[in-house]
């Protein structure tokens, strides 16, 4: 057998964990979230729920790769705890479940992409995004993204994953920073950065509890957890690593790029009068290019910024999308002896196909998108909480504190896991519940809405 694979470079898995997690989530649902729900205020309670939460969560994922160094699936047999692989396999089932409809989404970022440099994007934008999120077109567009993630997932992780991420995760950061200093200029933009930034603690004190599982439930999205990927990524790490400095990192570095995008999205808005919309699939492909047709400069710079923004967008979702076919593709290698190319090529192409019908109707790509964010995710989130807060005890611990130099810090860690965070994780899998089983939808169905 060959060697397994590793990460070259501390710096190459952060980065690689900081574009898996930057993604849609923190460019349109993270602002909005924030803005809706009492602005500043909210970002104050994201933070804590970050600390409190998130990070002791990936932490969690990061112990169990860690340790067991490989396949989320096969880390439990190698942990001696065989019981337990459902934990690994309800995240590759929910990373390979995502990849389907992420891959469609990638598309027609990419498009939009292509739709911003001939300036047809800008042009009429609902008329735009209806004739390339359905049908034939949104299938090519699937299709082509899905190639891109096969071709940098079978290139391995260090001549792959690594080498794409070390450059995607600069050049959105820069890319954004450039945004948001442009952003700055334009007339009528102050009103965006009010919305965004203002703190309105009366909203959350009188919503706190709605919106206290809001920024836990964002906190857990945005760092993709629950889909296996931080315990497969976290399985190329050598052991002199300090898991927990680089789960902080990862995490500060994710809320940065979420504020960051704020900074974009909100004034861009209001410096056109445009309505921040409803959110939903189609809301980032219609409101931003309105107001980018109605940025001053004639046209040309409405375009110009639009290439720079779909772009950003487009390298944002490949690297999440990369993580997301490495968790299955990691399961197949290591677990059945796969080569890495038939298995990136193989699963890549079942999970073009799952997401064939969300191609040729959004109310089916919305369909995926809730059963994988409310179903499947708070699942995984909270069998890996079970499982390392209370199956895997002081090898935990242990784990932690390889590499760390702060050896205190592990009990303490241990301890929130198996009450705080446990408790707020049981608190959003009930809400989700809720949601999905129990409340009915506009058309009176529950959890599979009438298509077509
Ligand atoms: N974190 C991603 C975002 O903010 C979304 C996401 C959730 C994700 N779970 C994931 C991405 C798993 C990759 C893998 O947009």
């Amino acid at each position: 057998m060959t060697e397994r694979e590793t990460w070259a470079t501390r710096l190459g898995f952060i980065l690689a964990a900081v574009g898996s997690a930057v993604g849609l989530g923190n460019i349109w649902r993270f602002p909005f979230q924030t803005a809706d729900n009492g602005g500043a205020a909210f970002l104050v309670v994201y933070l804590a729920s970050m600390l409190i939460i998130g990070i002791p969560a990936i932490l969690a994922e990061f112990v169990i790769g860690r340790r067991a160094n490989t396949d989320a699936i096969g880390a439990f047999r190698s942990l001696g705890k065989s019981n337990w692989r459902f934990v690994g396999a309800i995240g590759i089932l929910a990373s390979f479940w995502t990849l389907s409809y992420y891959s469609v989404i990638g598309g027609w970022v990419a498009r939009y992409v292509a739709g911003s440099v001939t300036g047809s994007a800008l042009a009429a934008p609902e008329g735009y995004f209806g004739a390339i999120s359905v049908g034939l077109p949104s299938v090519v567009t699937h299709a082509v993204f899905m190639t891109t993630v096969i071709v940098i997932v079978a290139a391995g992780i260090e001549r792959g994953i690594e080498l794409a991420t070390k450059f995607m995760v600069p050049s959105v950061i820069v890319l954004l920073i450039g945004l948001a200093v442009y952003a700055v200029t334009l007339p009528g933009s102050g009103q965006g950065y009010g919305f965004f930034l203002t703190p309105d603690f009366g909203v959350v004190a009188t919503n706190f509890t709605s919106i206290l599982p809001l920024a836990f439930g964002q906190a857990l999205f945005s760092l993709s957890l629950g889909f296996s990927v931080m315990i497969t990524y976290a399985s190329y790490l050598g052991r002199d690593d300090s898991l927990f400095a680089d789960g902080l990192l990862i995490a500060v570095t994710n809320t940065f790029v979420g504020m960051l995008a704020g900074l974009v999205v909100l004034p861009l808005l209001f410096a056109a009068g445009v309505q921040p919309g409803e959110g939903g699939v189609g809301a980032v492909f219609i409101s931003i290019p309105t107001a980018l047709a109605s940025l001053p400069g004639g046209g040309l710079v409405g375009r110009a910024v639009g290439v720079v923004f779909f772009a950003v967008v487009l390298v944002a979702a490949l690297s999440s999308a990369i993580s997301l076919l490495e968790a299955a593709v990691a399961y197949a290698v290591d677990t059945f002896g796969l080569g890495r190319v038939p298995a990136a090529v193989g699963l890549g192409v079942g999970a073009f196909a799952l997401g064939i019908p969300s191609a040729i109707d959004t109310a089916w790509l919305e369909w995926f998108d809730g059963i994988g964010v409310t179903l499947l995710l708070p699942l995984g989130v909270l069998s890996v909480v079970l499982f390392v807060g209370w199956a895997m005890g002081s090898a935990a611990t242990e784990e932690l504190r390889d590499g760390m130099g702060l050896g205190g810090v592990s009990p303490i860690w241990l301890w929130t896991l198996r009450t705080v965070v446990l408790l707020v994780v049981l608190v959003v899998v009930a809400l989700n519940f809720q949601d999905l089983f129990l409340t009915p939808n506009a058309g009176d169905y529950y959890i599979v809405p009438p298509l077509g």
